[in-house]
């Protein structure tokens, strides 16, 4: 093969993309009923929004990132995530002016240079919600709500939501030097990326997969016991209010997340049936991440599903019907005398909303009804030498084989109301 798909990218096929129309579908509808608004933002961002959002020294924008030099000189780097480039935008179209929370949605690929596997890809898609204006605890829990309710309604409903504070700017830094001071003693017998972490960000040291780094931070204090007094009782209302919609949690206290962003609430929904890369989906708060950016001081909180992630565990569950859509009618030409009225019949039908294919490879009859069964058209439209000389078509019906002739200019009409039928 002379050309390949870039290792860690996917090409989602006609028999594939029904399922994932169903899945963007889902997630609109639903953020439509809870009052988020669709906001698309461009592939590419300068590269300094992400280094400083995110945090220079979390992997994506240590080791991940399709950064790469434009020809105006600029270094630019392709969205590994969504949240950056939604704030943004919020703050460089002063989207505060229109008061209230605003509560957005997208829909967007990523890009981040991972070694892949099942589950993890260089592009892969995200759907998000950023809700940015209030700092109240009924928002986190209306973002996770809407997060649950998204899983349930596309049918994955063996999950577990994992729910974790990481604190604020006056509580972390108190336990982050805990957590170093924990550490110290056995500093040298961590992996070496947790060395650096020890050193640049402990707190990613408790997200470390390798088993040695786990084991030895076990018994790691607990960031719970160093929340300040309103990040404790933030997470004690997020936690009743969650209760109160019967929506159930386990509290995770190594749970950290992967950029320096979050603040307070961070969440992460995980499937056992997906493998190593077990998160559909994660999130939280970021109430420093506006004034980062350059505008007011302004709380939000957000998350982003993987939809390769949902698709692999619906497949997991046989509920990844992939069909394609079927087509109303097909439209048989027999002869070149035919085509011409044959394109004219398919243009009538289209732009009367049914949908309509004929034949473009001289199939015989017989080849032609073949591929309007395999296209599982209801009626064939049959357009012979007979049939043009009477100014007539044949109707067949692909269920039942009745046929009947009609004169040609009722025939989008009476095709109509067969289907209605
Ligand atoms: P994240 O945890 O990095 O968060 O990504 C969210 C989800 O995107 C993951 O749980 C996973 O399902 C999917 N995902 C990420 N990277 C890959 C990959 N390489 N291959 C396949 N799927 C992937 C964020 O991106 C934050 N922006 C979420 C957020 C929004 N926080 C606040 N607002």
């Amino acid at each position: 093969m002379r050309y390949q798909r870039p290792r860690g990218t996917n090409d989602i096929l006609p028999d594939e993309t029904p399922l994932w129309n169903r899945v963007e579908e889902t997630f609109r509808s639903l953020c439509k009923r809870y009052g988020y608004h669709e906001i698309r933002t461009p592939i590419f961002e300068d590269t300094d929004l992400f280094t400083r959002s995110m945090g220079e020294h979390t992997d994506v924008v240590s080791k991940e990132m399709y950064t790469f030099t434009d020809r105006g000189g600029r270094s630019v780097t392709l969205k590994p995530e969504g949240t950056a480039p939604v704030v943004r935008a919020y703050v460089e179209n002063n989207l505060a002016a229109q008061g209230g929370v605003s509560k957005l949605y997208y829909i967007t690929p990523i890009f981040r240079y991972e070694r892949p596997q099942a589950g993890r890809y260089r592009q892969a898609h995200q759907l998000g919600v950023e809700a940015i204006g209030s700092q109240h605890p009924a928002l986190d829990a209306e973002v996770i709500a809407l997060a649950m309710h998204f899983y349930r309604e596309i049918g994955i409903s063996r999950l577990s939501l994992v729910l974790n504070s990481v604190g604020c700017p006056v509580c972390r830094p108190v336990y982050r030097e805990r957590l170093r001071e924990f550490a110290r003693p056995f500093v040298h017998e961590l992996c070496e990326a947790c060395q650096v972490r020890y050193e640049m960000n402990p707190l990613r040291m408790l997200d470390c997969k390798r088993e040695k780094c786990r084991a030895l931070l076990h018994d790691a204090p607990d960031i719970i016991d160093s929340l300040c007094e309103e990040c404790r009782a933030h997470f004690d209302a997020l936690r009743s209010y969650l209760d109160a919609l019967d929506i159930r949690y386990v509290v995770d206290k190594h749970l950290v997340r992967g950029f320096d962003y979050y603040t307070k609430t961070a969440f992460e929904i995980v499937s056992d049936a997906l493998g190593a890369q077990n998160a559909l989906g994660g999130g939280g708060r970021y109430d420093g991440l506006v004034e980062e950016i350059g505008g007011p001081p302004t709380p939000g909180i957000g998350f982003a599903l993987g939809i390769e992630r949902a698709i692999i565990v619906l497949k997991e569950l046989g509920l990844a019907e992939a069909r394609r859509e079927t087509v109303d009618v097909f439209v048989a030409a027999l002869g070149e005398e035919a085509v011409q009225p044959a394109l004219q019949l398919l243009q009538q039908l289209r732009q009367s909303g049914i949908s309509a294919e004929t034949d473009y490879q001289r199939r015989s009859l017989k080849g032609q009804m073949k591929l309007a069964d395999r296209l599982g058209c209801r009626i064939t439209l049959m357009l012979g030498e007979d049939e043009l000389a009477q100014g007539v078509v044949t109707l067949r019906d692909m269920v039942t084989k009745e046929q009947r002739t009609v004169e040609r200019e009722t025939a989008v009409a009476t095709v109509r109301e067969m289907l209605s039928g």
